[in-house]
């Protein structure tokens, strides 16, 4: 049996000790705070994120706040006990997150702040927001409402209801402030009430029920803040025995919805929905490449806004302007349709 001596001046090294493994590497890991599962856009949101993830090198904790905002604040703190490494936030509502985002700052958590938007004393809380540009989403379809009745010469009074969504919402408050706007701005146009339907499709149907009491056939158009909305709305007119549809001028009620989800577009190419403004709810892959590049010690836009779209069967529109910007209208077909995963 050779000595370790001899081992060792033939240039071997023996190994007397265990060496320890080398410090094995930690997953990163990423809390996302969502607000609930009211609407199919929210679902596919989720299905988004948690997909990417589990294709990703990281490890997400999913926390479902059941449209409460008091659960997701929680949910953040539980995160910084956890010593997650990102917070990804959905904020149901804009305001009453200084106390929640200052403790993850102190503890040197990055928050991502993704979809609505959150207002704060200091923007510096967050790291990034990334999300929609509601308020412009709201005047696009004002303003294909306003193209639509002049080209098809409809020239009588128009009356609006609006269904909103979660009140203190960003998207709530952008698309809201657009008809609000867009009814004030126009003298024959009236808002004859808003109400919430926070984005349910029960809500939805249960006010567009009581406007048809109240307000009868004096309706024209009816603004869903979103497609579980506009579901709802179309149920409650098609039971009243009123038309939704295209041909305002021989009574069918406009809806106008925002989202284009799978079944939003499938009941645009039906013309139940006029026009339907695109929401985007797929930030699974923009959030890990936002995190790689987190990784690798790049800082992220402060604000990005994701780009959006806008479909009608009606191809006497193409374009609408907003302010001094052209937005395409997409003519809306079966193709369209398919491609549409959620
Ligand atoms: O914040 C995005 C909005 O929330 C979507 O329009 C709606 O469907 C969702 O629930």
């Amino acid at each position: 049996m050779l000595s370790a001596a001899v081992l060792s001046s033939c240039g071997i090294q023996q190994k007397t000790e265990q060496t320890p493994a080398p410090p094995k590497q930690e997953r990163v890991t990423v809390g996302f705070s969502q607000i609930g599962s009211e609407s199919d856009w929210r679902m596919a949101s989720t299905a988004s994120i948690q997909q990417a993830f589990a294709d990703s090198p990281y490890t997400l904790l999913f926390n479902d706040g059941q449209q409460k905002q008091e659960n997701q604040i929680k949910a953040i703190r539980e995160f910084i006990d956890q010593d997650v490494d990102y917070i990804i936030l959905d904020p149901c509502i804009e305001t009453g997150w200084d106390s929640a985002l200052m403790e993850a700052k102190e503890a040197g958590i990055p928050v991502i702040v993704i979809d609505r938007a959150v207002e704060v004393s200091d923007e510096s809380l967050y790291a990034a927001w990334i999300g929609s540009d509601f308020y412009l989403e709201g005047q696009r379809a004002m303003k294909w409402l306003e193209a639509y009745l002049k080209k098809e010469g409809y020239e009588e009074p128009v009356n609006l209801v609006g269904i909103q969504g979660t009140i203190g919402a960003t998207a709530q408050i952008g698309r809201s402030r657009a008809l609000e706007e867009a009814a004030n701005a126009h003298e024959d146009w009236t808002l004859l009430e808003e109400q919430p339907g926070d984005y349910t499709e029960a809500k939805g149907k249960e006010v567009m029920e009581e406007y048809l009491r109240k307000y009868q056939d004096k309706i024209q158009v009816v603004y869903c803040e979103n497609d579980n909305e506009a579901y709802g709305a179309i149920d409650a007119i098609q039971e009243s025995g009123r038309k939704v549809g295209m041909d305002v001028k021989n009574g069918d009620i406009l809806v106008l919805s925002f989202d284009a989800t799978h079944d939003g577009l499938r009941m645009a190419l039906e013309k139940k929905i006029a026009v339907n403004t695109e929401c985007s709810p797929l930030y699974g892959k923009r959030l890990v490449k936002m995190i790689d590049e987190m990784e690798q010690g790049e800082l992220p836009e402060h604000t990005t806004y994701i780009e959006e779209g806008q479909f009608s069967t009606y191809s006497g529109i193409r374009a609408v302007w907003v302010v001094d910007n052209s937005y395409l209208v997409t003519k809306l077909t079966n193709e369209i349709l398919e491609e549409r995963e959620y």
